[in-house]
């Protein structure tokens, strides 16, 4: 067996592969942005075609890095979920834009759905909500709006982007790959009922999405399919959307741990084991991993607006030139000058879940500078992440230490301002790339390099913590004026 793990981690605005050793270190790792695509205000688009030839080429250079396959134990793979590709079995090219979970264009059909009072059963088979984010709705739209989707019939496949991956990694000349997906991602479509693992009949129905279309749901560890990609035979043995393998990454293995993740969005997750939460605070309740068909469960919170602020203030806006920037801006003033910033950019998710919601700048005067918009900006996630924790105390799940990471969280100031926001502990681990490395770890499981995720746990590097030093008083006022700029937005919501 090789002795090392390769992973691809194909995000929203990149993708990744990286090469770790089995006991943590990172020997290498390649990545190449993914072009994104807007058609219209509210539409979100990528090219799968692109992920795959871009995700391919840095797994390819790993490889390399390794001395070969021979020297690969496994490929773990983690993804950007939610994200539906539509390809031909046949010739395994895609057939129409993967639509991102980025994407509103099915607002009206949950709309409807929601009016139509099926938004409580729903919840109640998936753990999810009726919103644009998740995949069914956008499987139906394109089945019912792309001729090439539509008329594709039984040489049809569709899937999240591991599963997408997997095909083209098990597939060959003249041979169609494995179709399949992991119970993490299957979680995120609104088509899997969460206690089964199964593909739910009423749901398929109720989205009318065929079974036949989609991909078999297996385990996120163990004997997946194996690709000859790269030279020679390795073994494909793990997978999982991104926020669960960052989860696993950050040794949240024991009910009450929680992590948050600040990449394109920012997603909190707490472990619950094997009971299935229940939110009556419009969280979700997902998958945090299937082994030997048992499934763990995690409480989510998902903001759709995280680094991708940063981004749009950088490349959309100008007001800075690189993301490294913001926390020298944020520290050269006192606060905020009463600016806020809502980064309803698309839409908001959890816990208000309004997909037509725009989002703000607001409290500007004469007096506001660009840095007060800058450190607006990074005060906003904190300040988002407030909204969620107190949604999740009140589902019965307050955060007693927040485990971070994410590109954000390189940003020391940023990471001081969770801790004094939210009043809590905040453990950043030197290794950020933890969605990777709960993806590796997986990996190993699933090859049997470590009998079980508590032994690959030791593959998390050291912490560094910070702890609240923010007073009560500033504390407030920030919320407060946060609570009004949000039901600004809110009001403004068509
Ligand atoms: O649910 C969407 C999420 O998986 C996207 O993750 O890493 O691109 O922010 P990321």
């Amino acid at each position: 067996m090789g002795e090392t793990l390769l992973v691809i981690d194909e995000g929203t605005t990149s993708t990744r592969a990286m090469l770790f050793a089995p006991d943590g270190r990172v020997l290498g790792s390649r990545s190449a942005p993914l072009t994104q695509s807007y058609p219209r205000p509210g539409w979100v688009e990528h090219d799968a075609a692109e992920i795959w030839e871009r995700s391919a080429a840095c797994a390819q250079a790993m490889v390399e890095l390794a001395g070969g396959p021979d020297r690969v134990a496994a490929i773990g793979i983690t993804n950007q979920r939610e994200t539906v590709v539509f390809w031909d079995r046949t010739t395994g090219e895609p057939l129409a834009p993967a639509i991102v979970w980025q994407d509103r264009r099915t607002a009206d059909t949950c709309r409807t759905l929601r009016d139509a009072g099926e938004e409580a059963g729903v919840q109640a088979r998936t753990g999810l909500l009726l919103d644009p984010y998740f995949s069914a709705t956008k499987i139906a739209w394109a089945r019912e709006h792309w001729p090439a989707v539509r008329d594709a019939n039984d040489r049809l496949a569709v899937g999240t982007v591991e599963s997408w991956l997997v095909w083209k990694l098990t597939g060959g000349e003249n041979r169609g790959g494995l179709h399949v997906t992991d119970a993490t991602n299957a979680s995120r479509t609104l088509l899997m009922g969460l206690g089964s693992g199964q593909w739910d009949d009423g749901l398929l129905s109720l989205f009318d999405v065929p079974r036949s279309i989609l991909p078999e749901i297996v385990d996120c560890a163990g004997p997946i399919g194996r690709t000859t990609r790269f030279g020679g035979s390795i073994p494909i043995c793990g997978m999982a959307g991104d926020q669960q393998a960052a989860t696993i990454g950050q040794a949240c293995l024991t009910p009450g741990e929680t992590k948050a993740t600040f990449g394109t969005g920012a997603f909190v997750l707490t472990q619950y084991g094997q009971q299935l939460p229940q939110s009556k605070n419009r969280l979700l309740a997902t998958v945090a991993w299937q082994l030997g068909g048992v499934r763990a469960y995690a409480l989510e919170g998902s903001v759709f607006v995280a680094g991708s602020l940063i981004q749009w203030l950088r490349d959309a806006v100008g007001l800075i030139g690189t993301a490294a920037e913001t926390e020298a801006l944020a520290r050269s003033v006192a606060d905020n000058g009463g600016v806020y910033v809502v980064p309803a950019l698309s839409g908001l998710g959890a816990p208000w879940w309004e997909p037509d919601a725009r989002g703000s700048i607001s409290g500007l005067s004469f007096a506001a500078t660009r840095a007060h918009i800058v450190r607006a900006a990074l005060e906003s996630m904190a300040h988002q992440a407030h909204d969620l924790k107190t949604a999740f105390a009140a589902d019965g799940a307050d955060w007693s230490l927040l485990r971070i990471d994410g590109g954000m969280v390189a940003n020391d100031w940023m990471a001081q301002d969770l801790a004094d926001i939210l009043d809590v502990t905040v453990e950043r681990p030197a290794m950020a790339e933890t969605t990777a490395l709960g993806a590796a770890m997986m990996a190993g499981v699933g090859c049997g390099l470590f009998a079980g995720l508590e032994q690959a746990a030791a593959m998390r590097g050291p912490v560094q913590r910070f702890t609240p030093a923010g007073n009560a008083v500033a504390r407030g006022r920030r919320l407060n004026g946060w609570r009004d700029a949000v039901a600004r937005v809110r009001d403004q919501s068509p």
